[in-house]
């Protein structure tokens, strides 16, 4: 029998995520082997790629879960015979570091052939359990992003990592917040720790994900070395090594969670219907009004994001204050429209006809005017309001923020006293981890210095303001971030793999 205290200490350590005390461990290796890899073939828009494939290498010393603590890691053959490919060499090459979270739910690494571009339905979503997101919307089209990758002359590595409903033999659950971000940090010592031993400049990693693996990407990217994540990294047996990266990648990040219900209610007050579908919400239904009591938490947590937005004391790369009044109306509504404008022009530019949207005025084929209401009611609402830390606990954000014991959790002050379920609220550190917001730039922390952020202007999962957030934060203190919401894309990553990897040649060249 143990004394009750290496229990509570064992429990408790779960709970963070940590090793427990009692477990049965194996020590695993850091060292990178070069030596134990298979020669694999890929073809690329109809030309043959020999690549080396060094899959599965467990990244930490003391695994919880060997089925998600894996690495996978590509180098095109031509590194080993001394050829430079795309302007890189062996030494120099970036390291691309896509990650297949989505939904909060654990992830296998990425391979060379599984995982077709265009998620979803591509990159990053692997079949999934009740509540989790489905395969195969979007298509299975085209070869996948780390073989696109992998001919650019990028060595390509890929984490998996923990997730929100990830248990061990006990029944624990060991994969709550911050558990996910964890061990992608852990998978980045490993690459850093190795650098030496294997091809690819780990002075250049460039992360990439698409929603909740936008979330990882840019989190990764926002808090690189802060000791906040320090006890999880020990008690897996991280690499000794810093996990600052050089770049990211971010498509649609779910991010911001105790912030993003004020944030959707900010832009879809007023729209009283809502249609499901998309990864988290099951298969399209048909529109459904909301209830009475749900158009009264719409308008009270609309009333909360004013004072969230202007704490935040953002400014235009002008130098223009960035605020909102108690309507939700000001200069950051205008900086948003100005951003759905941007991406309006664009697709002007490229021949698309939009004509057919009234609530967009042109004229000298120069988009002059954007009725935001009306765009909105155009995307549709999608979530319930709160969208995110959901009143009877039932979104995959309440499962993230559980505990090692208790599968599902409030998140915010205004759900856990609005809550219809009397359920507790979340430690509070363990939802500010999870939130780049607080990262950026803070003091001990190498936050990535480039940034390229995509959100569709037709993606509802979150509101256009949290990415806009993001990027204006990181751009008001000094980081170079390229932002666009692409017209009509609804929710959806890697679509553009051509544009993102010129822009990390004009990176890393
Ligand atoms: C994802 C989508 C969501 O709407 C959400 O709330 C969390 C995650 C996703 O696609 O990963």
């Amino acid at each position: 029998m143990k004394p009750m205290h290496v229990l509570f200490a064992g429990l408790f350590a779960l709970s963070a995520g940590i090793t427990p005390l009692f477990a049965q461990q194996k020590n695993y290796s850091l060292d990178f082997k070069g030596d134990k890899y298979e020669t694999q073939t890929i073809s690329i828009n109809g030309t043959d790629h020999k690549i080396r494939a060094f899959e599965r290498i467990v990244y930490v010393r003391n695994p919880v879960d060997t089925t998600f603590q894996i690495l996978n890691i590509y180098v095109p053959e031509g590194y080993f015979n001394g050829e430079t490919i795309n302007g890189y060499t062996a030494r120099t090459a970036p390291i691309f570091f896509p990650n297949r979270v989505g939904g909060y739910m654990a992830a296998q690494p990425a391979t060379a052939t599984n995982t077709p571009a265009g998620r979803p339905g591509g990159n990053g979503m692997p079949p999934q359990g009740p509540g989790g997101p489905p395969n195969g919307m979007g298509g299975n089209r085209g070869p996948s992003t780390v073989a696109l990758a992998l001919s650019k002359g990028y060595v390509v590595a890929s984490a998996g990592a923990r997730g929100r409903m990830t248990k061990d033999a006990q029944g624990i659950y060991t994969g709550k917040s911050p558990a996910a971000l964890v061990d992608l940090k852990a998978a980045i010592r490993y690459l850093k720790y190795n650098d030496k031993a294997m091809p690819g400049d780990a002075n250049k990693i460039i992360s990439n994900g698409t929603s909740a693996g936008g979330a990882m990407s840019s989190l990764l990217g926002a808090t690189g070395n802060n000791n906040d994540y320090e006890p999880y990294l020990n008690a897996l047996g991280a690499a000794p090594a810093k996990d600052d990266i050089f770049a990211v990648s971010a498509y649609c990040p779910i991010i911001n969670l105790e912030n993003a219900d004020a944030a959707y209610e900010w832009q879809f007050n007023g729209v009283n219907t809502y249609r499901r579908g998309g990864p988290m919400q099951g298969s399209n239904t048909a529109g459904t009004d909301l209830t009475p009591e749900q158009i009264s938490v719409s308008a009270q947590l609309k009333a909360l994001f004013p004072a969230y937005l202007n704490s935040l004391n953002l400014k235009t790369p002008n130098g223009q204050r960035l605020s909102l009044d108690n309507n939700g109306n000001g200069s950051f509504k205008e900086y948003v429209k100005a951003y759905v404008i941007a991406s309006a022009q664009k697709a002007l530019d490229s021949g698309k006809d939009l004509s057919v949207h009234s609530w967009l005025t042109s004229s000298g084929g120069k988009v002059t005017g954007l009725d935001f209401d009306a765009f909105v009611r155009y995307q549709e609402r999608m979530k319930t309001p709160p969208a995110f830390d959901a009143l009877d606990l039932t979104s995959p954000e309440n499962q993230e923020f559980g505990t090692a014991t208790i599968d599902k959790q409030h998140f915010t002050a205004f759900s856990a006293s609005h809550s219809t379920v009397q359920a507790p609220r979340a430690d509070e550190q363990f939802v500010r981890m999870l939130n780049p917001m607080y990262y950026i730039g803070a003091a001990g922390t190498q936050t990535a210095k480039h940034w390229r952020i995509r959100h569709g202007s037709k993606d509802k999962d979150t509101s256009l303001a949290i990415p806009v957030l993001l990027a204006t934060a990181l751009q008001n203190k000094g980081y170079s971030v390229n932002l666009e919401l692409p017209w009509d894309r609804p929710h959806s990553g890697d679509y553009d793999l051509d544009e993102l990897f010129q822009w990390v040649d004009q990176l890393c060249k």
